[in-house]
């Protein structure tokens, strides 16, 4: 080989030449990227990176000459190739431009002034860069009602739609909700929605970002700014996949949330829960000030120190009569990493109660999600691999997850194997896609990977497993494990999980579970036995008893724990850290008998939640997301920052600082005095945190996964390793005439931000039990006639609805929703509920 010939031969990069200049591109890549990579914007309107190309617009044609001679082409559709000559300047090129933004702006309304999309328009702004400078068009324009909602959230304006075929791309191609569509043809072409089919997506606020003009727009933000009025900070949605947000807003009013392209998480997108939240950070009902009971049972104003005050002679009085085990924290998962510290050493290295945890009996168990080998998000979406989803609908939990696995299984070639009591979202996409009724889950697990499992597994036929066996072979392949029904117990997930990790050889663990920063929480201590850095009391005892001054002595309660001893009056003190648990804890019987039992509530929260409402005795009001400073931590271990833009209404303080506050007057001063010095302090003690240094976190722009695997933790305490042994299940069957209920958790739920976010509150749906047709047959149920449920725990009476997705033999009902509180139905001792079903 000649070395020319060799040199080209170990080449793995292409080279072209952009406007006279030579450049390296990835082979494969688009000429309109491989352009940018090399500094040269070429216009565009149809083209985004993030969805297949489809020439629509023809904006981005630019002069090419492959070797056959130059000619325009649209460069979104033409990859690069070794030798390529690209002219983006010539006479050709800016005549085509000319020609089509000319054409573009025939019909488009002369409404820049009234629009939304104006100051930060690409018509506006290439029209100006690459446009012809006056209009040669005198003839009437084309006109449409204006705007039209085609969503309770999105507004249409199709008079300045330019027909680049985005928003329908998005709504059929990445999120598989084909709502918006182009109707009609020639000069009359629109988009539009089908009558009586609104643009119902959970993603559609994705469209209005995505639009390159004012034809698709948020609602909530009609006319409330320009983009020079807006502020600007990056900042993580707090969700547990940690979506990277900018966050807008004006004159301290937050505004608008646009999603960032971050690669290794969101890739640009939210779910419009998140995305129209916004609203609710400056609701009417945000507490502003602290508040503390009278004598004649109601909630009054009182000053930050009369709260604080009383709240810390109640924690003096429950250590003195009862010690530290008479006090109790439940919540935190809305906090930030550093708050969560904060609470975690006030609660263990002050007060030296175990009894922490942020988790309502409705996530995971601890060991398993600290223990098991942690998989990214790009491992669950890596193209040609294999994901089995053990976990309740992505689509209904955390929805941009379900968007990068859906594109994974229809664009990468990865192979989804799911074992769900319902269908999901991802089911149309899955290679195969199983019922597995709660309780049989462990079972199916042994029977998946060839070791045993026997007995009836309902709908889980034989050839089903054998094939998805086929599937996922020895593995290894990404476990998305989550609850997929409040009504099974976690120990059967932790079998099933166990199982597959032995049968799967090399296979990593993408917890999901649904609240806000619950990783944070887990990683920090905020749990009983476990101390800040996935370590445990037994193995860290020492180093955080010389950093903290104390630490406990004994493994304290779980929530469900701490709620069996609040009702047995064991428990003086319950601090609630943004928890509802009468509306969040699955077992509604226990929560209420806890909380009659309960000496001292005292709450930290932004909202009068139900349970403040009607049993804290001193409620502290917390600054929020867009409030605080901080870090966030998603389900990959992921660290990056939260970013504040407002400030909280009234008096509200950060989480950290009411922890510091009591610490102080409880005589255990934290030495903590800004996050930064928390955050110092996290990364000088926790082992998982070690090398998480405050500004690699900042300056890393898709945040940092712990634990960093060169840091430097000599010294420190080991972490947690595997999971902890699990006594098989027994999946024992009481009455064969009952259906197996799932109680799962819709997007919309009545929870405490979609309440208070006036954009988001009419979308709650309300509680409905899903049946299979075949069932409601059997039953006699028609229509939405009401039924009565029953399980052992108890029975509600619910209107009913049929739902293929739901396998016959269950039941499904959706949790916290209005209209019946399957909280009812949910013994949290049970490994899975049945449920009689009377039509009387
Ligand atoms: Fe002006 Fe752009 Fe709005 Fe059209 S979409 S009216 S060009 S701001
Ligand atoms: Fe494109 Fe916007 Fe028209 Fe959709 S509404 S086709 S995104 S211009
Ligand atoms: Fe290339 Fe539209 S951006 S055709």
């Amino acid at each position: 080989m000649t070395d020319v010939a060799d040199e080209k031969a170990q080449k793995t990069t292409v080279t072209i030449t952009v406007d006279g200049n030579e450049f390296e591109a990835e082979p494969g890549r688009m000429l309109i990227d491989a352009c940018e990579d090399a500094g040269v914007y070429i216009p565009r309107f149809c083209y985004h990176p993030r969805m297949r190309p489809v020439g629509m617009c023809r904006m981005c044609i630019v002069d090419v000459d492959t070797g056959r001679g130059a000619a325009l082409q649209p460069s979104c559709m033409l990859k690069v190739a070794d030798g390529m000559v690209v002219d983006t300047e010539s006479d050709r090129t800016k005549k085509a431009q000319d020609g089509v933004l000319e054409f573009l702006l025939v019909n488009h309304p002369l409404d820049c002034p009234v629009c939304d999309k104006g100051g930060e328009c690409p018509l506006q702004d290439q029209t100006m860069s690459h446009g012809p400078g006056e209009s040669r068009f005198v003839e009437e324009k084309r006109h449409f009602e204006k705007p039209i909602p085609i969503s309770g959230l999105v507004d249409l304006d199709r008079e300045r739609c330019i027909l680049c075929d985005r928003c329908t791309r998005f709504a059929k191609e990445v999120v598989g909700d084909p709502l918006i569509h182009f109707i009609d043809r020639g000069n009359q072409t629109q988009v539009n929605t089908f009558p009586d089919e609104p643009f119902s997506s959970y993603f559609s606020g994705n469209t209005v970002q995505i639009c390159p003009v004012g034809a698709l727009t948020a609602s909530s933000y009609r006319f409330k700014a320009r983009p020079w009025d807006l502020d600007e900070v990056p900042g993580t949605f707090p969700n547990p996949m940690g979506d990277r947000v900018t966050i807008q807003a004006s004159r301290n009013r937050v505004l608008r949330y646009l999603g960032v392209d971050s690669d290794a998480v969101n890739w640009s997108w939210l779910t419009d829960r998140d995305r129209f939240s916004f609203t609710a950070i400056h609701s009417e009902q945000r507490l502003t000030e602290p508040l503390v009971r009278s004598a004649e049972g109601d909630l009054v104003a009182a000053s930050w120190s009369t709260a604080l005050t009383t709240a810390t002679d109640a924690i003096r009085a429950a250590l003195d009569t009862g010690g530290p085990t008479s006090v109790g924290v439940i919540g935190g998962a809305r906090l930030s990493t550093e708050d969560q510290y904060a609470w975690a050493r006030l609660a263990k290295g002050v007060i030296g109660t175990d009894n922490v945890d942020a988790q309502l009996a409705d996530g995971l168990p601890v060991d398993l999600v600290l223990g098991a080998p942690r998989a990214t998000i790009a491992d669950a979406c890596e193209p040609g691999g294999t994901t089995l989803l053990l976990s309740a609908d992505p689509k209904e939990e955390l929805g941009t997850l379900f968007i990068r696995l859906r594109h994974a299984a229809t664009e990468d070639r990865a192979t989804l194997v799911e074992l769900t009591p319902t269908a999901t979202g991802l089911s149309d996409v899955a290679a195969h896609s199983l019922r597995v009724r709660p309780g049989d889950l462990a079972e199916v697990a042994r029977r998946l990977v060839g070791a045993g499992g026997t007995g009836d597994l309902g709908p889980t036929g034989d050839d089903a497993i054998a094939s998805a066996r086929a599937a996922l072979g020895d593995g290894p392949v990404t476990l998305v494990v989550g609850r997929a029904s409040l009504a099974e117990s976690p120990a059967v997930i932790a079998d099933a999980v166990r199982v597959l990790l032995d049968g799967l050889d090399g296979s990593r663990v993408l917890p999901v579970m649904r609240r806000g920063n619950v990783f944070g929480a887990l990683d920090t201590g905020l749990v009983p036995g476990h101390l800040p850095g996935r370590t445990t009391l037994a193995a860290a005892g020492d180093w955080y008893r010389e950093a903290w001054g104390q630490v406990p002595a004994e493994v304290g309660l779980d929530t469900t724990g701490m709620l069996r001893a609040a009702a047995a009056g064991d428990l003086d003190v319950l601090v609630l850290l943004g928890a509802d648990p009468l509306v969040d804890h699955p077992d509604r019987e226990l929560v209420r008998s806890a909380l009659a039992g309960v000496g001292t509530v005292i709450a930290l929260d932004l909202f009068a939640t139900t349970t403040v409402d009607r049993h804290a005795d001193i409620v502290f009001p917390t600054a929020g997301f867009a409030e605080i400073d901080g870090t966030h931590t998603n389900l990959e271990g992921r660290l990056s920052p939260l970013g504040r833009k407002v400030t909280p209404p009234g008096t509200a303080r950060s989480d950290w600082m009411i922890a510091a506050e009591l610490a102080h007057r409880l005589g255990g001063d934290l030495g903590l005095d800004s996050v930064d010095a928390v955050w110092d302090e996290i990364e000088a003690l926790s082992p998982l945190h070690a090398g998480a240094t405050r500004s690699i976190v900042a300056e890393s722009a898709d945040g940092v996964v712990v634990p960093i695997a060169d840091a430097n933790r000599d010294g420190r305490p080991p972490m947690v390793t595997g999971l902890a042994p699990v006594d098989p299940v027994a999946a024992v069957r009481a009455d064969a005439y009952a259906l197996r209920l799932v109680v799962d958790r819709p997007l919309y739920d009545a929870g405490t931000t979609v309440s208070h976010a006036p954009a988001l509150a009419a979308l709650t749906v309300p509680a409905r039990a899903r049946l299979n047709p075949a069932d409601r047959e059997r039953l006699g149920v028609s229509g939405d006639a009401e039924v009565t449920v029953s399980t052992g725990r108890g029975s509600i009476r619910i209107a009913t609805v049929a739902d293929h997705r739901v396998p016959p033999g269950s039941i499904a009902i959706a949790f916290n929703c209005p209209g019946a509180d399957a909280g009812e139905l949910i013994d949290v001792d049970a490994p899975f509920a049945e449920a009689r079903v009377q039509t009387r």
